[in-house]
């Protein structure tokens, strides 16, 4: 074969080599797909052992129920149902041993985070009402005025 065969080959093989030597590093020495094949065996064997060891941090509302029943039951009849409370709250794995208390944000931005206004036409984001930051009583705690328990007019501080 001619030159001008060989050297593009060349350019090819060595771009072979360098990504099955890259590869080498770069791939975990437990990544199988030999057990199970690409659909279920594309990941790193011991991935599975790290995900068994997990651990779970929240509880949902039901756990709540018993010893906040003011809240819970307050909540429940409120738009803000569908909201968990470790949403607002944090994780709750082992509370109350620990930590012994949930922490407490009266921040604007807590609220906003749902409540600033997102024009997001295919998401259910869109339909939440928003308010307007600058305009809608700038600078004072929405806490100050709605109960984040009962956040509908009867419920207005
Ligand atoms: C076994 C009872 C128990 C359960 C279950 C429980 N809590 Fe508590 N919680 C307490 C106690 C006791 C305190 C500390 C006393 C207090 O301030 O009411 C506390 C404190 C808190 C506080 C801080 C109150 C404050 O005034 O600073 C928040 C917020 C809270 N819990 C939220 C939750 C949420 C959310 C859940 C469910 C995910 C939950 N708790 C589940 C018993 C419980
Ligand atoms: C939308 C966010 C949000 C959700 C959801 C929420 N909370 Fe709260 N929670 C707050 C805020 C903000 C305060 C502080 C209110 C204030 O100071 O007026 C608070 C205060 C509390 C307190 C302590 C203050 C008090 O009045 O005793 C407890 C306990 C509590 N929440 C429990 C719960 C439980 C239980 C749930 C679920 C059933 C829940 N919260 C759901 C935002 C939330
Ligand atoms: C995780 C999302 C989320 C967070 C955080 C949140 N909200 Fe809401 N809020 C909702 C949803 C969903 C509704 C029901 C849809 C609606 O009315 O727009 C709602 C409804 C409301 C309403 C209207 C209730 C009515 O029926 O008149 C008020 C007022 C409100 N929230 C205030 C607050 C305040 C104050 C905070 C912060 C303490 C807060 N929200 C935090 C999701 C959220
Ligand atoms: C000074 C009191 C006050 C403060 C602070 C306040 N609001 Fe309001 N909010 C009201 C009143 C009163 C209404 C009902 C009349 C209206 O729609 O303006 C209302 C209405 C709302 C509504 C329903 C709007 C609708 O279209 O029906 C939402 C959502 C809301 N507020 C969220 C918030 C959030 C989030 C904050 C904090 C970033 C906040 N508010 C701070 C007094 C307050």
């Amino acid at each position: 074969m001619k030159n001008h065969i060989w050297r593009p080959l060349y350019v090819v093989i060595v771009f072979v080599v360098l990504i099955l030597i890259v590869r080498h590093f770069l791939v975990p020495k437990d990544f199988g797909i030999g057990e199970r094949g690409y659909m279920y065996g594309l990941h790193r064997k011991s991935n599975e052992e790290e995900w068994k060891a997990f651990k779970v941090k929240y509880r949902s509302e039901e756990y709540c129920k018993d010893c906040h029943s003011d809240k819970y039951s307050s909540i429940m009849q409120t738009p803000h149902a569908i909201i968990q409370c470790e949403n607002c709250h944090g994780p709750a794995i082992d509370h109350p041993a620990d930590p012994p208390k949930l922490s407490i944000d009266r921040s604007r931005a807590q609220c906003l985070r749902c409540h600033y206004p997102l024009p997001y036409p295919t998401s259910g984001r869109s339909n939440i009402r928003g308010i307007d930051p600058d305009k809608h009583n700038p600078d004072i705690e929405c806490v100050m005025c709605h109960n984040p328990h009962k956040p509908t007019l009867e419920g207005m501080k």
